[in-house]
This record gives C-alpha cells, structure tokens and sequence, in this order.
C-alpha cells in the first residue's frame, strides 16, 4: 500500500480481492458474474435496494427472524418493511410465504434472508421475481461457502465481519450476474459520482446521492490473506460442527431440533432448539455460572423493537415466534477442543433434563 500509495478509492488491493471472489463464483455457474466490494453488508443491502429505483415508502418484504441490519437497510433505503413470517423447519422465508405476504401487503421487493448461513435457492426466488415482479435481494451475510450465485437477476449481498467466514475485520460484497446492479452500487458506495460516460450525467458529476460505503485497502488485504487460507478453514469448521453436534445428539438428542438444509460448508455459528422456553432459561443459568457464553441469537424479532424505528407493518408470524422461545447460540469458535464440546453437552443436558442450576445445587 505505501508503495503503491493507494489505500481506499478502488486500489489494486479491492480489485484484486473482486477479481478473484468473481472468479470463485463464475465456478459455480454459467453466467457472467460481477462483484463489488462495499465497507460492510449493511451498507451493502441498503445501496443493493436503492439500486432497484422503487417509489420511496414502497413495501419490502422481511423475516422476522434475521440480524437487525435487514431491517434498518429496509428504512434507510427509504422502505417500509413488512415482517413476514418463516419456514418453521429451515428457518427462512420462502418463496410460499412470500407470495401470501405480497399477496396482503403489495409488497415490491423482498430481502430475503440466508439465515445462520443456510443458503437461499436463488433459482427459485428469480423465478419468483420473474412470476410477480417483486424483486429480491439476498442477505446473504453470514453465508459465505454456503451460498452461490445460481441466477444471473438475484443479487446476493456478503459481510465480511469478523464473525463471518471470510472475516476482514468489516467489509462486504455483492455478487450479481447484472452488471447495471453492481455499477449503480459501486457508484453509490463512492457518494453516487458517475463513473460511466453513457449514464446521461457528465463522469464526476453527482448522479444520486449516494454514500461513503468503499472498501478500503487495509480491508481488503486482510480479506485476501482470509481467502488464502478459507479451503482449510473451511475443513475445520465442518469438523468442528459435525463432531459438536454428533456429541449433542448422543446425550440429548431427542429434545433437539436443529435448522434443515443442506450441511453447512463453512458454518460460522451453532444453533439449536431446546424444546421448551424453561430448558433455554436454565441452560443460560448455568452456562452463565460457569463462563460459558450463549446468545439468543436475532432475538427480540424484528417487530418487537422500538417503535422508534419507524414505520413497519407486521404480519402474523406464528412460526417464527415459536422458534424464538427455545432458540439458542451456543460457544462455536475455531480449535475449540473436545473438553469445551462436552462441557458445553453437559450443561446442555442437565438443562434439558431440568436438573436445577450448579448454583442451587452447591
Ligand atoms: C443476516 C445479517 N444481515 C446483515 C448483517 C450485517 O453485516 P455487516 O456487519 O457486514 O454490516 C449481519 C451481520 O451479522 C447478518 O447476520
């Protein structure tokens, strides 16, 4: 960087990391593939939507049960969202829900969430779009390695977050097969300056009001070193994840429900159901007695925060309120070692089992 003196504005460090995420995504499909890197997901999906050009306060489609930036992307694009239900067994919002959603609501797009990673058939919801004319944009953040870009008209938007799979402290991207999606994103993430001369504005004149949202080099040289090394990470989060839950299964596998869909490639988190409210209350007692950290993860629900955020509207979401009320994160960490596994399955199982906390019990 110092030698090149080029430390954000698009250098050769950000394009390098576009070219070779493009080409990772060109593997798995016979389409043309663009990418552009943006300074985190949020920002990501927010410059995705407004690339849509729909009428401000349009209706746009969200899971109850995501991480907060889904929606607040929504309401700063200018949105309304509407909070739909989800699939009680994937977790997700599926194109059935949506359709009965748009069909209450005229919604006009929908973020469609890959929720803890498991991806979205971006087949499906192109037909789906194709189908309705409601357009989508998948919230891809936590997937990466799970989620590929199979349909040329879905673009999918990536974080590059610590927490993620492919951590470069902040950062994100967007993949699409449309090239006019990708351009009007990186020219909003560079404060809507036209970067094209046929866009009917003169190149360097404000062509929207846009925002700071670029990638800068710092960033993306430690994406690339994250890239370098994500086969082999890869391999040891599946490992990680297949042995945790095997050891789960065995203790208290018949009270456990877990999200289906296919195995994750490179799972970043470990989710389960615990069957009751009481079971996950007396897990976090004694998962807190001991250090051990938990998260409800997504959890109040999109619709249960602050009427301060402004307008929403809120579908019945039956589902996706039962899998709030036993849905816990558990401890998922790289070289987390087999005595932390079974100390965790312990406190699992003494929890499930209702067996009062350590503290009551000394
Ligand atoms: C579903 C979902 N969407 C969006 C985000 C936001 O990503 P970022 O931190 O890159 O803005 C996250 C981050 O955890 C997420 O889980």
């Amino acid at each position: 960087m110092d030698e090149a003196r080029h430390y954000t504005n698009f250098g050769p460090l950000v394009r390098e990391l576009e070219s070779r995420l493009r080409q990772r995504f060109a593997s798995h499909t016979e389409h043309q593939m663009y990418v552009t890197t943006v300074s985190n997901a949020t920002l990501g999906i927010e410059l995705t939507l407004n690339s849509l050009n729909l009428p401000a306060g349009s209706p746009v489609l969200v899971p109850a049960l995501t991480f907060v930036a889904t929606i607040t992307a929504v309401i700063r694009a200018g949105y309304v969202p509407v909070v739909a239900d989800i699939d009680p067994d994937n977790w997700l919002l599926t194109p059935e829900i949506a359709a009965a959603a748009v069909k209450a609501t005229g919604a006009r797009a929908a973020v469609v969430v890959a929720t803890f990673g498991y991806p979205q058939d971006t087949k499906r919801w192109s037909e789906f779009q194709k189908q309705t004319g409601v357009r989508i944009v998948i919230d891809a953040a936590a997937a990466f390695g799970n989620q590929w870009v199979d349909a040329a008209d879905v673009p999918v938007v990536f974080s590059m977050h610590a927490t993620k799979s492919l951590p470069a402290g902040e950062g994100g991207f967007i993949v699409s097969g449309d090239a006019s999606i990708n351009m009007l994103v990186c020219q909003k993430s560079n404060f809507g300056i036209n970067l094209t001369p046929d866009a009917g504005v003169p190149v360097g004149y404000l062509s929207s009001a846009g925002t700071n949202a670029k990638l800068s080099e710092f960033h993306a040289a430690v994406a690339l070193a994250s890239l370098d090394s994500w086969d082999e990470q890869a391999i040891q989060r599946q490992r990680l994840y297949q042995r945790y839950r095997a050891v789960l299964e065995k203790t208290c596998g018949e009270v456990l429900t877990w999200q289906t869909g296919p195995a994750p490639t490179a799972p970043t988190s470990f989710c389960l159901r615990l069957g009751s409210e009481a079971a996950r209350t007396n897990l976090e007692t004694l998962c807190q007695e001991q250090g051990i950290a938990t998260r409800r993860w997504y959890q109040p629900l999109l619709h249960r925060h602050a009427p301060e955020i402004g307008k929403i509207v809120v579908l019945p979401v039956p589902d996706a309120e039962k899998v709030a009320t036993d849905l816990i994160g558990l401890p998922f960490f790289l070289n987390m070692s087999d005595t932390q596994i079974e100390l965790v399955a312990t406190a699992v199982q003494r929890a499930v089992s209702h067996t009062p906390s350590l503290h009551q019990t000394t």
